[in-house]
């Protein structure tokens, strides 16, 4: 992602994150601007004949951070990613978004494998995350009881598909639990599901 690639990678936030997610939840130019400014390596986009149809944000956050396995906005520090950390152990995944048109064509999994380049090359420990589980709260309503914890297990088992956490999963992520109140999220139940990979 380049400075003049921002307005592109900010529009397809709306396409790509509709409501019920919050559009105060989606990046500013700003935002985004300031990745690239601290972290320009790890802030990519997808083009087709000059459309910009996927954007993907990285930080590098500490060990400890990584450790408290906390809510999207203490781990990565908000928006402006305060808490990013060049000498940190893990690539942190702070958005991945592609464009509805151009999904299931493997541009997450491109993105995903210059994830676990970056790590390779710069010798980082892991990769981390959050992961939404946006088919989470529809599908409580039909069943009584199913925690989040729950969900998630059955998605990793196949008995569920989440059109987010199964491509995910898919890329080889391991699933090591729930952050409850992970972020505004209603659709996900505010939880999100943890995802690590490691070299
Ligand atoms: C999640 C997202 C990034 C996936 O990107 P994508 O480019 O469509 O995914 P891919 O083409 O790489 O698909 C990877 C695999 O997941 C599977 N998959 C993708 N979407 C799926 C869905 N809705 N249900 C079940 N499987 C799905 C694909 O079939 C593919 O399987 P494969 O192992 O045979 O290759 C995309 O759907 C998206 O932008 N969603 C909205 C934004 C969002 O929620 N981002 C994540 C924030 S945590």
């Amino acid at each position: 992602m380049m400075q003049e690639d921002v307005p592109g990678a900010v529009a397809l936030q709306k396409l790509a994150f509709p409501p019920p997610f919050s559009e105060d939840l989606h990046w500013d130019p700003e935002h985004l601007l300031h990745h690239v400014a601290v972290f320009p390596t790890g802030q990519w986009i997808a083009e087709s004949e000059g459309q910009i149809v996927g954007s993907c944000s990285n930080a590098i956050i500490s060990e400890a951070r990584w450790q408290a396995h906390g809510s999207w906005g203490a781990t990565v520090g908000g928006p402006y990613i305060h808490n990013h950390d060049s000498k940190g152990s893990t690539l942190y995944g702070l958005d991945i978004t592609v464009h509805p048109e151009f999904r299931r064509i493997g541009i997450g999994r491109a993105f995903y494998a210059a994830r676990f380049d970056l790590i390779r090359t710069q010798g980082l420990t892991r990769y981390g995350t959050g992961c939404r589980i946006p088919d989470f709260r529809q599908l409580a309503q039909t069943k009584p009881g199913l925690t989040p914890e729950a969900y998630v297990s059955k998605v990793q088992h196949g008995e569920f598909a989440d059109r987010t956490l199964t491509p995910l999963l898919r890329y080889g992520l391991k699933l090591i639990g729930v952050v409850d109140n992970y972020m505004e999220d209603e659709e996900s139940g505010n939880a999100g599901a943890l995802l690590e990979w490691t070299r």
